[in-house]
C-alpha cells in the first residue's frame, strides 16, 4: 500500500515531524504550498470565517494513495485551514487517513480535533494523535507553559525524535 504524508507547517515544527515520519515509514511526502504569503491575520480570519484556502498540489494528488496520513498545525483548536480541502477531498474518494500534530496545548487538549476531521473527511480518522509543546516544556506541576512559550517554541533535534516515535508506532499499528 502506498501511504502519502501530507505536510503543512506555519512555523516549521509540524514539518520537522512530517519530515521525519514520512522518512521511517518510507512514505511519500507532499508538502502543501500556498499561493501567497501566510500571516497571522489570514490565520485567524480563515478560522473565523471556516474558509478553504486552496494550496498545491491539487487534492487530485492523493489519488494514487491507500493511506493518507495528514500533518499540521491546530489553530483555534482547529485543523490548520490549509489541510481543508484534502478532507473534504476524502468525502468522494474515501480511503484511510489519519492526522498528527505538533501543536501548543497550553489551554489542554484540542478537544474538537476527532469531530472536526469525522466531518470534515466523511469517516473516522485510523489515526489520530495531537502531541504538545506545553508537554515538552512543562518541568513541574505547578508552573504550566504560557501560550506565548508554546507559540514562539521551535523544535529541537531531540523533540523530533522524541514525537516521531509515537506517531511511527501508531501508524504502524494502523497499517
Ligand atoms: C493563530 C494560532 C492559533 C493557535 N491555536 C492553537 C490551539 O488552538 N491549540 C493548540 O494546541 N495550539 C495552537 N497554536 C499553536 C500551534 O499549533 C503550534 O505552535 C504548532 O507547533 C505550530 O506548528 P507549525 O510550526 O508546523 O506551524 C496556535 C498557533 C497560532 C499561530
Amino acid at each position: 500500500m502506498r501511504i502519502a504524508v501530507i505536510s503543512y507547517s506555519f512555523t516549521g515544527n509540524n514539518k520537522a515531524l512530517a519530515h521525519k515520519v514520512a522518512q521511517a515509514l518510507h512514505a511519500d511526502l507532499i508538502e502543501l504550498a500556498e499561493p501567497k504569503p501566510r500571516t497571522m491575520g489570514t490565520i485567524v480570519l480563515d478560522m473565523l470565517l471556516n474558509r478553504n484556502p486552496k494550496a498545491l498540489p491539487q487534492p487530485e494528488a492523493l489519488e494514487e494513495y491507500g493511506l493518507l496520513l495528514f500533518s499540521g498545525p491546530v489553530w483555534m483548536g482547529h485543523v490548520a485551514a490549509p489541510l481543508r480541502p484534502y478532507l473534504g477531498y476524502l468525502r468522494k474518494h474515501p480511503r484511510q487517513y489519519g492526522f498528527f500534530s505538533i501543536s501548543g496545548g497550553a489551554d489542554g487538549g484540542n478537544a474538537k480535533l476527532s469531530g472536526e476531521l469525522h466531518k470534515r473527511a466523511g469517516t473516522a480518522p485510523v489515526l489520530l494523535l495531537d502531541q504538545h509543546i506545553a508537554g515538552l516544556l512543562q518541568t513541574d506541576a505547578a508552573s504550566a507553559p504560557a501560550r506565548k512559550d508554546t507559540s514562539a517554541y521551535r523544535l529541537t533535534e531531540k523533540d523530533v525524535e522524541a514525537l516521531a516515535g509515537p506517531v511511527i508506532t501508531a501508524c504502524k499499528q494502523a497499517m
